[in-house]
């Protein structure tokens, strides 16, 4: 039985073929691409490529090729079946069951796609060239869209009085065409009526790019007529799971880390027309966890940014609530507050890309601060009013479910409470303090803790290595002067041997004068020494061990240093924090 093309879409468009791939190799990035070392073959130098435009990946040593279901298939030896219940779970899909139901439903999504996309054709059409829509066209004009948008985003006319209806009555059922919410029956005059007529219309697509809803703006002075109507949910369009332009943002992801998520299809249209193309919008409903987690998928930061009036503030507040539930480590959500009667759309061509950008960093607020910011407004000076925000913040602290990001935000939300309380707070220890550790103390526990041995035991290593082959290191000595040690004992004896062969040519362990009890513990517990000494007079072998131990203690300071970011984070809160501990974390994968 066959997946439906709906479905293995969806999960490609979930799914980079960098993120699936850098599960089991490690990836460079390259330019456009991503390289790495064949997962097919060993090799030293890097010849297998992954590219995400193109969703494909290539390896030049063997040929292979393919995308991300083949590449699971090779690498974990699955079936094409097994191989898309992995993928779909990765990507936060439910598993598909072929039944009955699955087949129909098939059924009804190639009729409903069918018959969106000739709406959507047809009166995109119309717009364009048809008589009856000089008004419509005027009235974009007025708005500044030129035919550029118009055509992106497949804007459309629907007359005053269609007659769409009759043209797909031929083709599809009665019950289909009401399903797919776009007519719907008049009672008293028993005729079928076009949800849009006279409105302009802005087509939703799902993420794959296929039409499955509408918004539609009247725009003539009529009191009496909502500005916008959108279409019903159906079975296939899911407000609180979809968003208005994901299918054309979530191309930029390679490129672009964050997106801009506004209330409306003209703020989108607004900002993209200025060359901001990273936005998507909610459907006139508040967002949903659901929509985070979808973006969270492409995008590393989001910036809500909703109208600056007051319903537009509600609006972000209620989003940070339930969005920061979602919150992940190294996901960033953010707020920008847009000055009174702007939104991103009258902002954004009244003063241009450049100043928009500038006022998003100088103005974006982290969700916590935001929050926090907020609910403080709301208190006053008196002890049952100051409980009540303690009470409020912790219980927004306590609905997000990972739980570092839900320590650091309680603990954020603490110091600041103790920061208005400072005389509850004389005489008592501030937890917090103590955990920002400096990088003397740290090492001092590690000295202690017994994960010394584990670290120590990778320096002896390393030095049994050198003390063994001080030959070889006379001429290659820059392979060990930027080696950092933890333990001081060996530092000292590391330094010592550098200088030595600086100075000495031909240097021997003796002349070293090193503690003898010293070198008896390396020579005793180098758990390198029985390979070396299989691979005596193999200086290439040599070298690759000698690697090897460089980047496992690389790796422990690297992990050592995030370790004091993240307390330091903890404290500060501060943006540069968290991007060092980012990148930190980058590298560590890379390594
Ligand atoms: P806005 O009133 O801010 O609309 O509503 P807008 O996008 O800025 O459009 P213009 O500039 O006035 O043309 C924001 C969003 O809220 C929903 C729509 O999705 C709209 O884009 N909305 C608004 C409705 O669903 N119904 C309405 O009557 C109004
Ligand atoms: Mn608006």
């Amino acid at each position: 039985m066959k997946y439906p093309k709906e479905y293995l879409d969806e999960i490609k468009t979930r799914l980079k073929v960098s993120a699936v791939v850098s599960r089991a190799v490690n990836l460079k990035k390259r330019g456009k691409e991503f390289v790495g070392l064949s997962p097919f073959k060993t090799e030293k130098t890097p010849s297998f490529t992954v590219n995400d435009d193109k969703e494909f990946y290539h390896c030049f040593a063997t040929s292979e090729h393919g995308n991300i279901f083949d590449f699971v298939m090779k690498t974990q030896n699955l079936k094409f079946g097994e191989a898309v219940k992995f993928l779909a779970n990765l990507a936060g899909m439910r598993p598909y069951t072929f039944s009955k139901q699955d087949e129909e439903r098939e059924k009804q999504w190639k009729e409903y796609s069918s018959i969106y996309n000739q709406y959507v054709q047809f009166y995109h059409e119309e717009i364009l060239k048809n008589e009856e829509a000089s008004l419509a066209r005027e009235y974009l004009k007025k708005r500044n869209l030129s035919k550029e948008e118009v055509t992106k985003f497949k804007i459309g006319y629907v007359k005053r009085q269609p007659s769409f209806y009759e043209r797909l009555k031929n083709q599809f059922s009665e019950k289909v065409l009401t399903e797919s919410g776009l007519f719907y029956f008049d009672e008293k005059n028993k005729f079928f009526v076009e949800r849009f007529r006279d409105r302009i219309i802005f087509p939703i697509n799902n993420i794959s790019g296929q039409p499955i809803g509408i918004g539609g703006r009247t725009f003539q002075d009529k009191n009496y007529l909502a500005k916008y109507i959108n279409s019903p949910e159906t079975s296939f369009f899911k407000k609180g799971s979809n968003l208005y332009n994901l299918d054309l943002a979530r191309k930029l992801s390679n490129k672009i880390d964050h997106v801009y998520l506004v209330e409306g299809y003209m703020d989108v249209i607004g900002l993209s027309k200025n060359r901001i193309e990273n936005v998507v919008a909610n459907l006139g409903t508040s967002l949903t966890e659901k929509q985070i987690l979808v973006l969270n998928q492409f995008f590393e930061d989001i910036i809500i940014c909703f109208d600056g009036d007051q319903s537009g503030y509600k609006a972000a507040l209620r989003a940070a609530e339930n969005s920061i539930k979602e919150l992940k480590p190294e996901k960033k959500i953010s707020f920008l507050l847009l000055p009174e009667k702007e939104d991103p759309d009258s902002f954004v061509n009244k003063n241009g890309k450049d100043a928009f950008t500038k006022f998003t960093k100088e103005n974006k607020v982290p969700i916590h601060k935001f929050i926090f910011n907020h609910y403080i407004k709301q208190t006053n000076d008196d002890p049952s009013s100051m409980a009540i925000f303690e009470k409020k913040l912790r219980t927004v602290a306590n609905t997000i479910k990972d739980n570092f990001i839900k320590k650091y935000i309680l603990e954020y939300f603490l110091e600041q409470i103790s920061l208005l309380t400072p005389y509850s707070n004389i005489g008592k220890k501030k937890f917090y303090h103590k955990k920002n550790k400096s990088l003397k103390t740290t090492q001092k526990y590690f000295n202690e803790s017994k994960s010394l041995s584990q670290i120590e035991l990778k320096e002896f290593s390393l030095l049994y290595i050198v003390l063994n082959k001080l030959s070889i290191f006379q001429e290659k000595m820059h392979l060990i002067e930027n080696v950092k040690f933890f333990t001081n004992e060996n530092k000292l004896v590391l330094e010592k041997v550098l200088q030595e062969l600086k100075t000495k040519e031909n240097l021997k362990l003796d002349d070293l004068l090193l503690d003898k009890q010293l070198i008896y513990k390396i020579f005793k517990f180098a758990s390198i020494k029985h390979i070396l000494n299989n691979n005596k007079n193999n200086e290439d072998k040599t070298l690759e061990l000698l690697e090897e131990i460089k980047r496992d203690l690389k790796n422990y300071e690297l992990e050592y240093r995030i370790e004091e970011l993240e307390s330091k984070f903890s404290k500060d809160l501060s943006e540069n924090t968290f991007n060092e501990i980012r990148e930190l974390k980058k590298l560590q994968n890379i390594n």
